[in-house]
């Protein structure tokens, strides 16, 4: 069981369902088994060019629709990462006991910086501040989708390396990855839904249905299989994605209804299509909804405050302990 679970997102580009499903319903579940900590990450959106007058803006707004989810800010702690500048002062620390050789095996280093002209350092040490993140309040589980799991091999090794080094002060995190953990875009099944790839790629939580419906209904599939073939990536994509929404809405026959249909090589990807649009609008249209009237209410502020209040006393508990353990400063 963990007792202390961290997450974070990046505030820049809109909240799509890979996220969703992938991480963010699983950030909600787990508030009823843990601490939970969760942390819009706009340190970690600055490793590349970004407007600064949209940035305060996007974790603003990212807060809105982490709470329209189920964040709920009673239970769990929500702050945008600045807020509690330690998170850099731990980076630091934990960069003097990371390899060069660890940080150049990273893939999503070399995939983001593919795309950039200017790459610049922060990108390279872009994990050491997501270990710094989760170990500042010694969390021990991490609830993320498949592509950060390499970071958080990175993060146990990091932490591994500074209790050998300094004493045995910091639990392994253990990443938490659960059914979604890879929802590939509609578009391009082959690879994997993202806020970068371009608006075709992905299906915001937010998006207005009708944007939705012509997204889904475009998806990719295939020109029709042989019975008993396997499913292409787009059709097992759309059976992931209406599998995932049927489960959040305890519908339990429709899933099975249409694999049969599949099998028995009787299937129409129109309805296939238009079932996985339906199902999707029946989770996505409530968290629309409750974002809404969030945003009318205009308090977002204040609570985002209140959470990083309650993070910076965690994290600068750890810090003293840690400035100790390492020798740093003058005080005791
Ligand atoms: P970010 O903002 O890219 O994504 C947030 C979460 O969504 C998951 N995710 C997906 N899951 C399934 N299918 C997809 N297509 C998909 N795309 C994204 C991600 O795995 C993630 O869990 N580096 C992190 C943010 C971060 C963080 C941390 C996470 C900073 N510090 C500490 C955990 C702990 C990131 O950029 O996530």
């Amino acid at each position: 069981m963990v007792k202390r679970v961290f997450s974070g997102i990046q505030p820049t580009g809109t909240m799509h369902i890979g996220n969703y499903f992938g991480a963010i319903r699983n950030w909600v579940s787990l508030q009823n088994e843990a601490d939970c900590i969760y942390c819009i990450v706009d340190y970690h959106a600055i490793t590349i060019d970004v407007d600064p007058k949209e940035l305060r803006t996007a974790s603003q707004s990212m807060a809105l629709d982490l709470l329209a989810c189920g964040i709920d800010p009673e239970r769990s702690i929500l702050f945008v990462q600045s807020d509690v500048p330690t998170h850099t002062e731990l980076e630091w620390i934990f960069g003097c006991v990371t390899s060069y050789g660890d940080l150049s095996r990273m893939t999503q280093f070399k995939d983001k910086s593919d795309k950039q002209e200017f790459v610049s350092a922060g990108l390279f040490t872009y994990p050491i501040l997501q270990a710094a993140d989760i170990l500042i309040y010694r969390a021990d589980g991490v609830p993320v989708g498949e592509d950060q799991v390499q970071h958080l091999e990175l993060s146990r090794r990091i932490a591994r390396r500074f209790n050998s080094r300094f004493g045995e002060y910091f639990p392994e995190p253990e990443p938490i990855v659960r059914k979604g953990a890879r929802i590939m875009s509609l578009a391009d099944p082959t690879s994997k839904m993202s806020k970068s790839a371009g608006e075709v790629h992905y299906v915001g939580v937010m998006e207005p249905e009708t944007s939705i419906r012509k997204k889904v209904r475009s998806a990719v599939t295939d020109v029709g299989l042989e019975v008993g073939a396997a499913m292409s990536p787009g059709v097992a994509n759309l059976f992931e994605i209406l599998e995932l929404a049927c489960e959040s809405v305890g519908d339990t026959a429709t899933v099975a209804e249409l694999k049969t249909e599949f099998a028995d090589g009787k299937l129409l990807y129109s309805r296939l299509k238009d079932t996985t649009f339906e199902r999707l609008m029946d989770v996505l249209r409530p968290i629309q909804e409750r974002r809404a009237k969030l945003a009318a209410s205009g308090n977002v502020v204040e609570l985002l405050q209140a959470g990083a209040r309650k993070a910076t006393k965690i994290a600068s508990a750890t810090m003293v302990d840690v400035r100790r353990l390492v020798g740093l400063g003058t005080s005791a």
